[in-house]
This record gives C-alpha cells, sequence and structure tokens, in this order.
C-alpha cells in the first residue's frame, strides 16, 4: 500500500458574494468577469472566520473520513498565504490547538497557489520516516481580507476557504520511497516575484533612526496586493502544461493515461489552454472556479474532497495535481489514487 491519501476535507465559507454584488460598487459586470475568467461568484469567510478555523474545519473533515483521532496527527503542515497572524505564530499551530492535535509539530508554508503540492511534498517525507504517525497537509486562505476591493482587475479573482487531506504510510520508515520513483516537481523562478506581490513585509521603508540605525518606532504595515495578470496568464499554461507533461516522461507514460487533473484553479481560460496544449479534453480537469473562483492553497485540497465526495475518484485512477502561484511558484505530482 505504502504512502497513501487515507481521507479529504474542505470547508467553504457560507456567505456568496456574487460577481453581480462586485458589480453594485464597481464599473465591472458579470459578463466581463465571466466571460474573462470562468468565475461567476465566491465565498468569503464571515464574522468570527479566519484561515484557522476554515483550515480546522476542513482538517477535522479529513480526519473523520480517515478515521484518524487528533492524537495520531504527527505532523501538521498548513500552506496558506493568508495567515491569522503575520508571520506569528503560526495558523497551523493554532489549528493544533483547535483540532487536539497534541502529539503534532506544526509549521506554515509559504509557496503561494502552489502552496498544496510543495506540503504535500514535506509531508510525504515526514510519514516515509515515520510510518507510525499521521500528517495533515492543509491549504487554507482567507485573501477577501486582504484585496484591494476598489481594483477591478485583482478583487474579482479570489475567493476564501480550505481543504485537507490525512497522510499514511504502512510500509518500514524508508521504504516507501525506495519504492516508489520520483513523481514530483517542485519549482520556482523569482525573476518573475514582481508579477504578483502583496507588499508590506520587513523590506519596506521605515524611517530609520541616524542615531541607533533602528527604526525609531513600529510602524503599521500598509500591504498591497499587485498583480501583473498577462504575465502571470502566459507562465501559468505554459507553466501547468510543461509540469504536468515532465511528470508524464519521468514516470515513463503518457499525458493520455492521465484520469483527471487537478489543477489550481485561477482561471478557467488558463485551465481551456492547457488542456489544449496537453491535446487532453476538458472534461479530464477538475472545475469549480465558478462557484469558489481562486482560492489559492485551498484550491486543489477543495477540488479534490469535492471530487472524492461527488464519487469521481476512483481508486487506481491515474491523477495530477498541479499549481503555480506567486514567486513565481510552480509544483506538480503525479499519483496513482489514492497512493502518493
Ligand atoms: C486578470 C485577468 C482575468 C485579466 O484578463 P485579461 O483578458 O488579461 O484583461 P486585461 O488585464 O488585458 O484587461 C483588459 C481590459 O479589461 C479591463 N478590466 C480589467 N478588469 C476588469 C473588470 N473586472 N471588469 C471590467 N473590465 C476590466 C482592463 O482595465 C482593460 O481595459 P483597457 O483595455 O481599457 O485598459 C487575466 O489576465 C488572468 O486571469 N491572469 C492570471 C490570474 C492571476 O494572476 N491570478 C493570481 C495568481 S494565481
Amino acid at each position: 500500500m505504502g504512502i497513501r491519501i487515507l481521507g479529504t476535507g474542505s470547508y467553504l465559507p457560507e456567505k456568496v458574494v456574487t460577481n453581480d454584488d462586485i458589480a453594485q460598487s464597481l464599473e465591472t459586470s458579470d459578463e466581463w468577469i465571466y466571460s474573462h475568467t470562468g468565475i461567476h461568484s465566491r465565498h468569503v469567510a464571515g464574522e468570527g472566520e479566519s484561515t484557522s478555523t476554515m483550515a480546522a474545519k476542513a482538517a477535522q473533515a479529513a480526519m473523520d473520513a480517515a478515521g484518524v483521532k487528533p492524537e495520531e496527527i504527527g505532523l501538521i503542515v498548513l500552506a496558506t498565504s493568508t495567515p491569522d497572524y503575520n508571520p506569528f505564530p503560526s495558523t497551523a499551530c493554532i489549528v493544533q490547538g483547535l483540532l487536539g492535535c497534541t502529539n503534532a509539530g506544526a509549521f506554515d508554508l509559504q509557496a503561494a497557489c502552489a502552496g498544496f503540492v510543495y506540503a504535500l511534498e514535506q509531508a510525504r517525507g515526514f510519514v516515509n520516516f515515520y510510518p507510525d504517525k499521521k500528517a495533515l497537509v492543509i491549504g487554507a486562505e482567507s485573501l477577501t481580507r486582504v484585496l484591494d476591493w476598489t481594483d477591478r482587475a485583482s478583487c474579482i479573482l479570489f475567493g476564501d476557504g480550505a481543504g485537507a487531506v490525512v497522510l499514511g504510510n504502512d510500509e518500514p520508515p524508508g521504504v516507501a520511497s525506495l519504492k516508489t520513483k520520483a513523481h514530483t516537481i517542485l519549482g520556482a523562478d523569482g525573476n518573475g516575484s514582481h508579477f504578483i506581490m502583496r507588499t508590506g513585509g520587513c523590506k519596506d521603508a521605515l524611517p530609520i533612526s541616524p542615531v541607533t540605525q533602528v527604526p525609531e518606532k513600529p510602524q503599521p504595515f500598509l500591504p498591497e496586493l499587485t498583480l501583473k495578470g498577462h504575465d502571470v496568464f502566459v507562465f501559468a499554461v505554459k507553466t501547468l502544461a510543461k509540469v504536468s507533461s515532465d511528470l508524464c516522461r519521468m514516470l515513463g507514460t503518457t499525458p493520455e493515461e492521465i484520469d483527471r487533473v487537478f489543477a489550481h484553479q485561477a482561471n478557467g481560460r488558463i485551465i481551456e489552454a492547457v488542456a489544449r496544449r496537453m491535446k487532453l479534453p476538458l472534461e479530464k480537469f477538475w472545475l469549480n472556479l465558478e462557484t469558489t473562483a481562486n482560492t489559492s492553497a485551498a484550491s486543489i485540497p477543495i477540488s479534490l474532497d469535492q471530487a472524492v465526495k461527488a464519487g469521481e475518484l476512483k481508486d487506481g485512477m491515474n491523477i495530477v495535481m498541479v499549481g503555480f502561484g506567486a514567486g513565481l511558484t510552480y509544483a506538480g505530482t503525479f499519483c496513482t489514487w489514492p497512493n502518493l
């Protein structure tokens, strides 16, 4: 059996904001947004909700599906770009407390929209060497809290939510990965770091005291999200198709052998272009962004859970999970469900 996904879970907030709602205060329309992105509406975290609360709900659902108790979890890796606090305490630690996973180490991982596949790979390494423990891998975001709602070019794209999986392993330490061919690509292109940015970090200018050479007093961060949409679009199409094809080549198979692709849900037109490039029917690509929009690191695990619940993910299917995002980052993994 080896390393496998034992259960999946997801959570989408109850509150829904449609394109028509946004068009009430911005010069845009449902027609423009849908035709350029494939998005009609998005879920928005409500009062009292945050990345940690959504993550905990998705993770609890995944543990229930896996039949795993909180104390069996040895590691929580939480991929997010929108932590409860910036940067500490980590949201993963808050989730560890909420779930009562008292035996788990916990950390956040920031690889933007490619974060879930990065996190999955960290957890895969962990359960490979500690097969008596389970790992929780979570992607969770509350992006609607960091958007500029006056910028029609970016605010229409994103939504909130969380998805999670539980990983387990029944092989002796180290054996599972020896038996599995390399099937994951983690990559980055820092030359495109200015394509998608959220400013407001430690690099931002502070008034430095000429005497002490340290900031005179703490300044509130004033974050701003900037997006070069067209450049990201071009990068995304090229990269998603290349990573998926390279994975097939590494494993000595062909794209036609893929049963389902779980690509990051950023724009329906990106996914259509990837399908054309890979010469695969669009039906092989999971699409949910019409009602979720781009939930960044949460988009792949939410899609996985929806596919499981819909009975569309059957044991033995060849699946590819592939994402891209700010950094620029990209990541893909090929597996035979539910084995990793
Ligand atoms: C953002 C994105 C939807 C824009 O689509 P596009 O077809 O490239 O549109 P453009 O940016 O070229 O803008 C075309 C025109 O539409 C306008 N426009 C932009 N957003 C609009 C909106 N919400 N409503 C109406 N018009 C809009 C622009 O102002 C521009 O007008 P102009 O030609 O008069 O200047 C698309 O580039 C995209 O999806 N990019 C990748 C997404 C991404 O970066 N996601 C985050 C990382 S995962």
